[in-house]
């Protein structure tokens, strides 16, 4: 998705934006750009291809200079073409890149048409620029502070004008946006990591605030417009870039690398302690009677599977909502709920307005399960409990899903165990399994190679169904997402119940059948599911714990899982689907960890 570097410098600064860009590409972007200020004004490069195309042509172009802004764009308003890239110029005299939407912008165009400005792009971005060029009174910082008064939407900005040669100055208002601090320069980003190899030292900008770089420092305003001081915060954990190893994609790497994940996530102790989701949990954990969990996509079907989890071990009702249909539906609010966000980056733009959303309706217990630990998620809950995956560059998420699944077993434990309802002997049993797990997760990682063999045939299908129940009806959604995304064979998921309710109209020779068979309460009941698609000429293609006893015969080909594994079977039984998606991706020939149209973090909404 979109993404923002800005810098001010006694040096030229072009190589810090490139780079800056290069770290945010992983995203995905379909255009990028990047300003410098020269004694003439802004002077820009923008490409619709790579930032490799861009640095060639900032090279040719010979664009330099200590003032600058760059972007990747993910197109939202208008194609993505040249016109619509990003930096947006005002009049060749101000440069401005933006992450977001503003809604309003058509209001705005008419007004600015008005004052002679002529629109050259589809964007709503342009109507930002102009709408400071036309408010510029000599002071940017100021200016800037009187526009964004006038947007309404979510955003992050960057822009500088060529009557302050020393200046960016950033805003932001439902989109991130951090100031990177260093000796004699300052930089500014959507993202701390575009900032990695410039500085440890940053601001994470918050709601409303303006800020101001210059060579000598950093002036911030809060929504007020009051002078506001910010933390600066010491993160060195950003590193350098990730290596791809002997993967062929980001995307099989970070499959393989769930049991380190999953080893590095599970809590150290021996018992299941509230504290490890923040010093007030044991009060908070006490005070609340059900939980609100708010997520979307691979996300909200960790928070689906943990539902069953916290209702049967912990007896506490849960209820599960896509964060983009709460934010704007009428519900009831109950004081007396925890309201938890599961997100891989914390800041998925639909994830964090549904939280600001809860809030506002009054709940004050809330928890962020998330992979970043200085997200704004992370930053604007009461509790945290923080998954460590590493960075997650594929778009379809793998490790960030099975780490989440441990985050939130823990703390379907950790109430149970509060509210009475965990044994001493069955806490001890759920600690044995969950450190068995990275192993367990090894010997499904060993299947690898029959599931290559079944990928062949996936990559001749255009449609297909995945099946699952109860506990494991999430993970059958979670491989019909992941089939989808990367390989773009259309797949629909159903708890197998449901078949005959419709679906299965659709069940022909030419439609593979997906099944998630582990050998729990409802084996019998699945194996009457699995006679439905057969009678009916159906291919079924089982994932079967090994004591299920289901094996091979006509229509039914069976890739024997390790023997079942209790209630932490959904996370053994997702990653077979992982890799089936990815090598039936691979035998299609798309661009596995940059699928189409999709980004990795979705800051808009
Ligand atoms: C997963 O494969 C997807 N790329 C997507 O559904 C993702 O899980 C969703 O956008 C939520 O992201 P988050 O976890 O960063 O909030």
């Amino acid at each position: 998705m979109c993404g923002i570097v800005g810098a001010v410098a006694q040096r030229n600064i072009v190589s810090v934006l490139l780079e800056g860009l290069r770290r945010l590409e992983y995203r995905g972007y379909d255009s990028c750009g990047v300003a410098v200020l020269g004694e003439e004004g802004p002077r820009r490069a923008r490409s619709v291809a790579r930032v490799t195309d861009l640095d060639e042509q900032v090279r040719e172009s010979h664009l330099d200079g200590i003032t600058g802004i760059a972007h990747t764009r993910w197109a939202t308003h208008g194609a993505p073409v040249t016109d619509n890239a990003h930096p947006i110029f005002s009049k060749d005299e101000l440069a401005l890149v933006h992450n977001g939407i503003i809604e309003n912008y058509e209001s705005l165009r008419e007004m600015l048409r008005d004052k002679g400005y002529t629109f050259v792009s589809q964007t709503d971005t342009e109507v930002i620029a102009h709408l400071v060029h036309s408010l510029y009174n000599g002071d940017l910082f100021a200016t800037v502070r009187e526009a964004i008064g006038q947007l309404h939407g979510a955003y992050a900005i960057a822009v500088l004008h060529k009557n302050q040669p020393h200046t960016v100055v950033g805003a932001r208002q439902g989109s991130p946006l951090v100031v990177g601090i260093g000796n004699g320069e300052n930089f500014l980003a959507s993202d701390a990591l575009a900032l990695a190899g410039s500085t440890e030292r940053f601001i994470f900008l918050e709601e409303g605030d303006v800020c101001e770089l210059s060579l000598d420092g950093v002036k911030i305003s809060d929504r007020d417009g009051y002078d506001a001081q910010r933390e600066v915060r010491q993160v060195a954990a950003y590193g350098g870039a990730v290596e791809l190893g002997p993967y062929r994609h980001f995307m099989q790497k970070e499959i393989f690398e769930q049991p380190r994940a999953i080893t590095d996530t599970i809590p150290q102790a021996d018992s299941f302690d509230p504290s490890i989701f923040g010093d007030d949990a044991q009060t908070v954990f006490g005070e609340i009677d059900n939980l609100l969990i708010l997520a979307c996509g691979t996300s909200s079907y960790a928070a689906l599977t943990a539902k069953y989890w916290l209702e049967s071990i912990a007896k506490i009702p849960t209820q599960v909502e896509i964060a983009s249909e709460y934010r704007y539906r009428e519900s009831v609010p109950n004081p007396k709920s925890l309201v938890v966000v599961v997100s891989q980056s914390g800041e998925t733009a639909d994830t964090l307005a549904a939280l600001k959303h809860a809030q506002s309706l009054g709940h004050k217990h809330t928890l962020a399960v998330c992979n970043v630990g200085t997200s704004a998620m992370v930053r604007q809950t009461e509790l945290s409990f923080l998954t460590h995956a590493g960075r997650e560059i594929g778009v379809a998420s793998t490790k960030a899903f099975t780490t989440q699944l441990v985050a939130l077993f823990v703390l379907a434990a950790t109430l149970a165990k509060l509210r009475g309802h965990l044994s001493a002997g069955q806490e001890a049993d759920y600690v044995k399994q969950l450190r068995h797990l990275p192993a367990a997760l090894n010997s499904v990682l060993a299947l690898e190679p029959q599931i290559i063999a079944w990928s062949e045939e996936f990559s001749r299908k255009e449609h297909a169904l995945f099946l699952g129940r109860g506990l494991h009806y999430p993970i059958a959604l979670e491989g019909a997402l992941k089939l989808k995304e990367i390989s773009y064979i259309q797949a629909e998921a159903y708890p197998a119940g449901e078949l005959k309710h419709g679906p299965l109209a659709l069940v022909t020779e030419a439609m593979p059948v997906v099944t998630v068979a582990p050998n729990d309460a409802l084996l019998e009941k699945l194996k009457s599911n699995i006679q439905e698609v057969r009678a009916r000429g159906g291919q079924l293609y089982v994932f079967a714990d090994a004591d299920t006893k289901i094996v091979n015969d006509e229509g039914l080909h069976v890739i024997r899982m390790p023997e079942h594994y209790g209630l932490l079977s959904p996370i053994l039984h997702v990653v077979p689907l992982q890799l089936l998606a990815y090598h039936t991706a691979c035998a299609r020939g798309t661009d596995v960890d940059k699928p189409r149209n999709l980004a990795k973090s979705v800051t808009v909404e």
